[in-house]
């Protein structure tokens, strides 16, 4: 656990150093749970903004996009459910005067059951080699099949509790349990209540004619009242899906895991328009689909894995978080939700306005049903970020940190040094950039010796570095070094473009998609 918290807040403090993340307003002390991203961080989130849209909406010709207000009449809320519905559940502990989600203490504390287990099973794979069979161990081992048979029971119990608004069995479980407060270590619990997440603010001047709006909690909801919109102007037929990112805002409790979970934050999220009864298939075609976008990236298969979720929200007949290995544990990365008709039938009930389809091929109109998938723009980030961070050590025993980002999405591409600042080098340089500044985000550097240099981009996440020395002035070359393999190459000037292009293309990336 101290590791695993160690290692958290190099992460931190590495986007901090190098430009990637700061607190909002800082020199206030912050606001807690609200980032603000820096002169890389926006680059790197605009490029996984940009893989995501490509594959999405450019990738798929049933897809379109939309850019929908963060604004929107207040009854949307009143029927996506959210002003009766979007509550987490809370408990305080009266020693600390902390606040909790209490479903998140219950399932952080399966999290260390699920620790164990893996501590079981990393204790046998060193004991039996190469031989070792992981399927069957987990199977078969009594104390693993015991710490799962504990973790399944805990999560059901939770899970029916919540379905059922049964608050008293959550403060039950959590005392059965013996979950401490983490701050006091005291079990002296409040009961559990219902907290409602939105954000409310006023539109219009004057005291009494002001109108309670909201802040967006989801884009989702935007995506539902234009779908008519949308489907008309685009001609589309069904199956047919529409996408958008964009700002989403929730008063979290738990706020207190860095970009994780913030109070004002980003969505990418699709919502595909399908046929009654064939929901089954399309939420299984999706949950392969995202899955498949997110190895492209390269990360590890073994980071991932899917969630199936015992408790429903609302609006869901099925869904399933894809999970990540953050620096804290496995955690939901991206939702797979199947909505069923729920919000547009709800919009149309509450609006009075047909949000149906006519289906050519049926001959009639019905509601379309709805597999969403949801993915958080800053979530994504502190995946890649996190996974990209190494410390590692070199042959000769120095350390460097490196932090391996995906090529394609790295917000430098290449930098450039003369070796030294004369002779005509820093021109030739400069040469340089201002030719691949048309392709690529380049920057030019001349300060230091150039291992240091070198140093400084490794550690930005630059994959490429560019030396221009007394040679090139001779034969147009000059070495490139890649990032993570550290190996140096003499190519010609007239080369960098395609080399270049060949590692951080898009499509190169996006074609890795199965
Ligand atoms: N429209 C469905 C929806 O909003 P969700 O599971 O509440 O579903 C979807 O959110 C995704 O949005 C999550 O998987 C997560 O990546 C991201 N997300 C949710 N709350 C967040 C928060 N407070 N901070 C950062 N990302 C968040």
């Amino acid at each position: 656990m101290a590791r695993q918290e160690d290692d958290f807040k190099k992460v931190i403090s590495h986007a901090k150093e190098y430009g990637y993340v700061f607190k909002s307003s800082e020199i206030y002390d912050g606001l807690s749970a609200v980032y603000d991203y820096a002169q890389n961080g926006v680059e790197l989130k605009k490029n996984i903004r940009e893989y995501w849209w490509r594959a999405m909406v450019q990738l798929n010709d049933n897809i379109v996009g939309l850019d929908a207000s963060i604004f929107m009449h207040p009854t949307t809320w009143k029927a996506s459910g959210h002003v009766d519905a979007f509550n987490d559940p809370l408990i305080d502990n009266k020693d600390s005067k902390k606040r909790y989600r209490a479903d998140v203490l219950v399932e952080d504390y399966v999290a260390k059951i699920e620790g164990k287990i893996d501590k079981e099973v990393a204790k046998a794979a060193k004991r039996f080699g190469e031989d070792f069979d992981k399927e069957q161990f987990v199977k078969t081992n009594q104390r693993v099949v015991e710490y799962q048979e504990r973790a399944t029971t805990i999560l059901k119990r939770l899970g029916k509790s919540l379905e059922n608004e049964d608050l008293a069995d959550v403060k039950k479980l959590i005392e059965e349990l013996e979950i401490a407060c983490p701050m006091s270590g005291s079990k002296n619990w409040t009961d559990v209540k219902q907290f409602n997440l939105m954000f409310g603010t006023k539109l219009g001047a004057s005291a009494d004619s002001a109108m309670d709006l909201y802040l967006r909690p989801e884009t989702a909801q935007g995506i539902f009242v234009n779908f008519l919109n949308v489907q008309k102007s685009s001609r589309m037929k069904i199956p047919f899906g529409i996408a958008q990112t964009g700002k989403a805002f929730r008063n979290e409790i738990v706020a207190r895991q860095f970009i994780f979970r913030m109070r004002e934050f980003e969505q990418m999220e699709m919502q595909f328009f399908i046929k009654p009864g064939t929901q089954k298939e399309w939420y299984e075609q999706w949950k392969e689909k995202r899955m498949s976008w997110h190895l492209s990236l390269g990360l590890g298969e073994e980071n991932y894995r899917f969630h199936d979720h015992e408790k429903l929200a609302h609006y869901a007949d099925a869904a399933s978080d894809i999970e990540f290995r953050f620096p804290f544990g496995f955690k939901e990365l991206e939702g797979v939700h199947s909505r069923t008709d729920f919000d547009l039938s709800k919009h149309q009930e509450f609006s009075g306005k047909k949000l149906q389809y006519f289906d050519n091929e049926e001959n009639k109109n019905y509601v379309p049903y709805v597999i969403e998938t949801s993915i958080g723009l800053d979530r994504m980030f502190l995946a890649i970020f996190s996974k990209a961070l190494k410390e590692e050590v070199l042959e000769n025993g120095s350390t460097r940190t490196v932090l391996k980002l995906p090529s394609v999405l790295a917000p430098t591409k290449a930098a450039v040094f003369p070796l030294v600042k004369k002779d005509g080098l820093p021109e030739l340089a400069k040469e340089i950039i201002d030719d691949l500044k048309w392709d690529f985000n380049v920057l030019y550097d001349q300060k230091d010796a150039v291992g240091r240099r070198y140093r400084r981009q490794d550690a930005n996440g630059t994959p490429f570095c560019i030396t221009v020395d007394h040679q090139s002035l001779e034969d147009q070359t000059v070495t490139i070094r890649h990032r993570d393999t550290m190996e140096q190459q003499r190519v010609a000037i007239a080369d960098l473009k395609a080399i270049i292009k060949k590692e951080v293309d898009m499509k190169s990336w996006l074609m890795k998609m199965k």
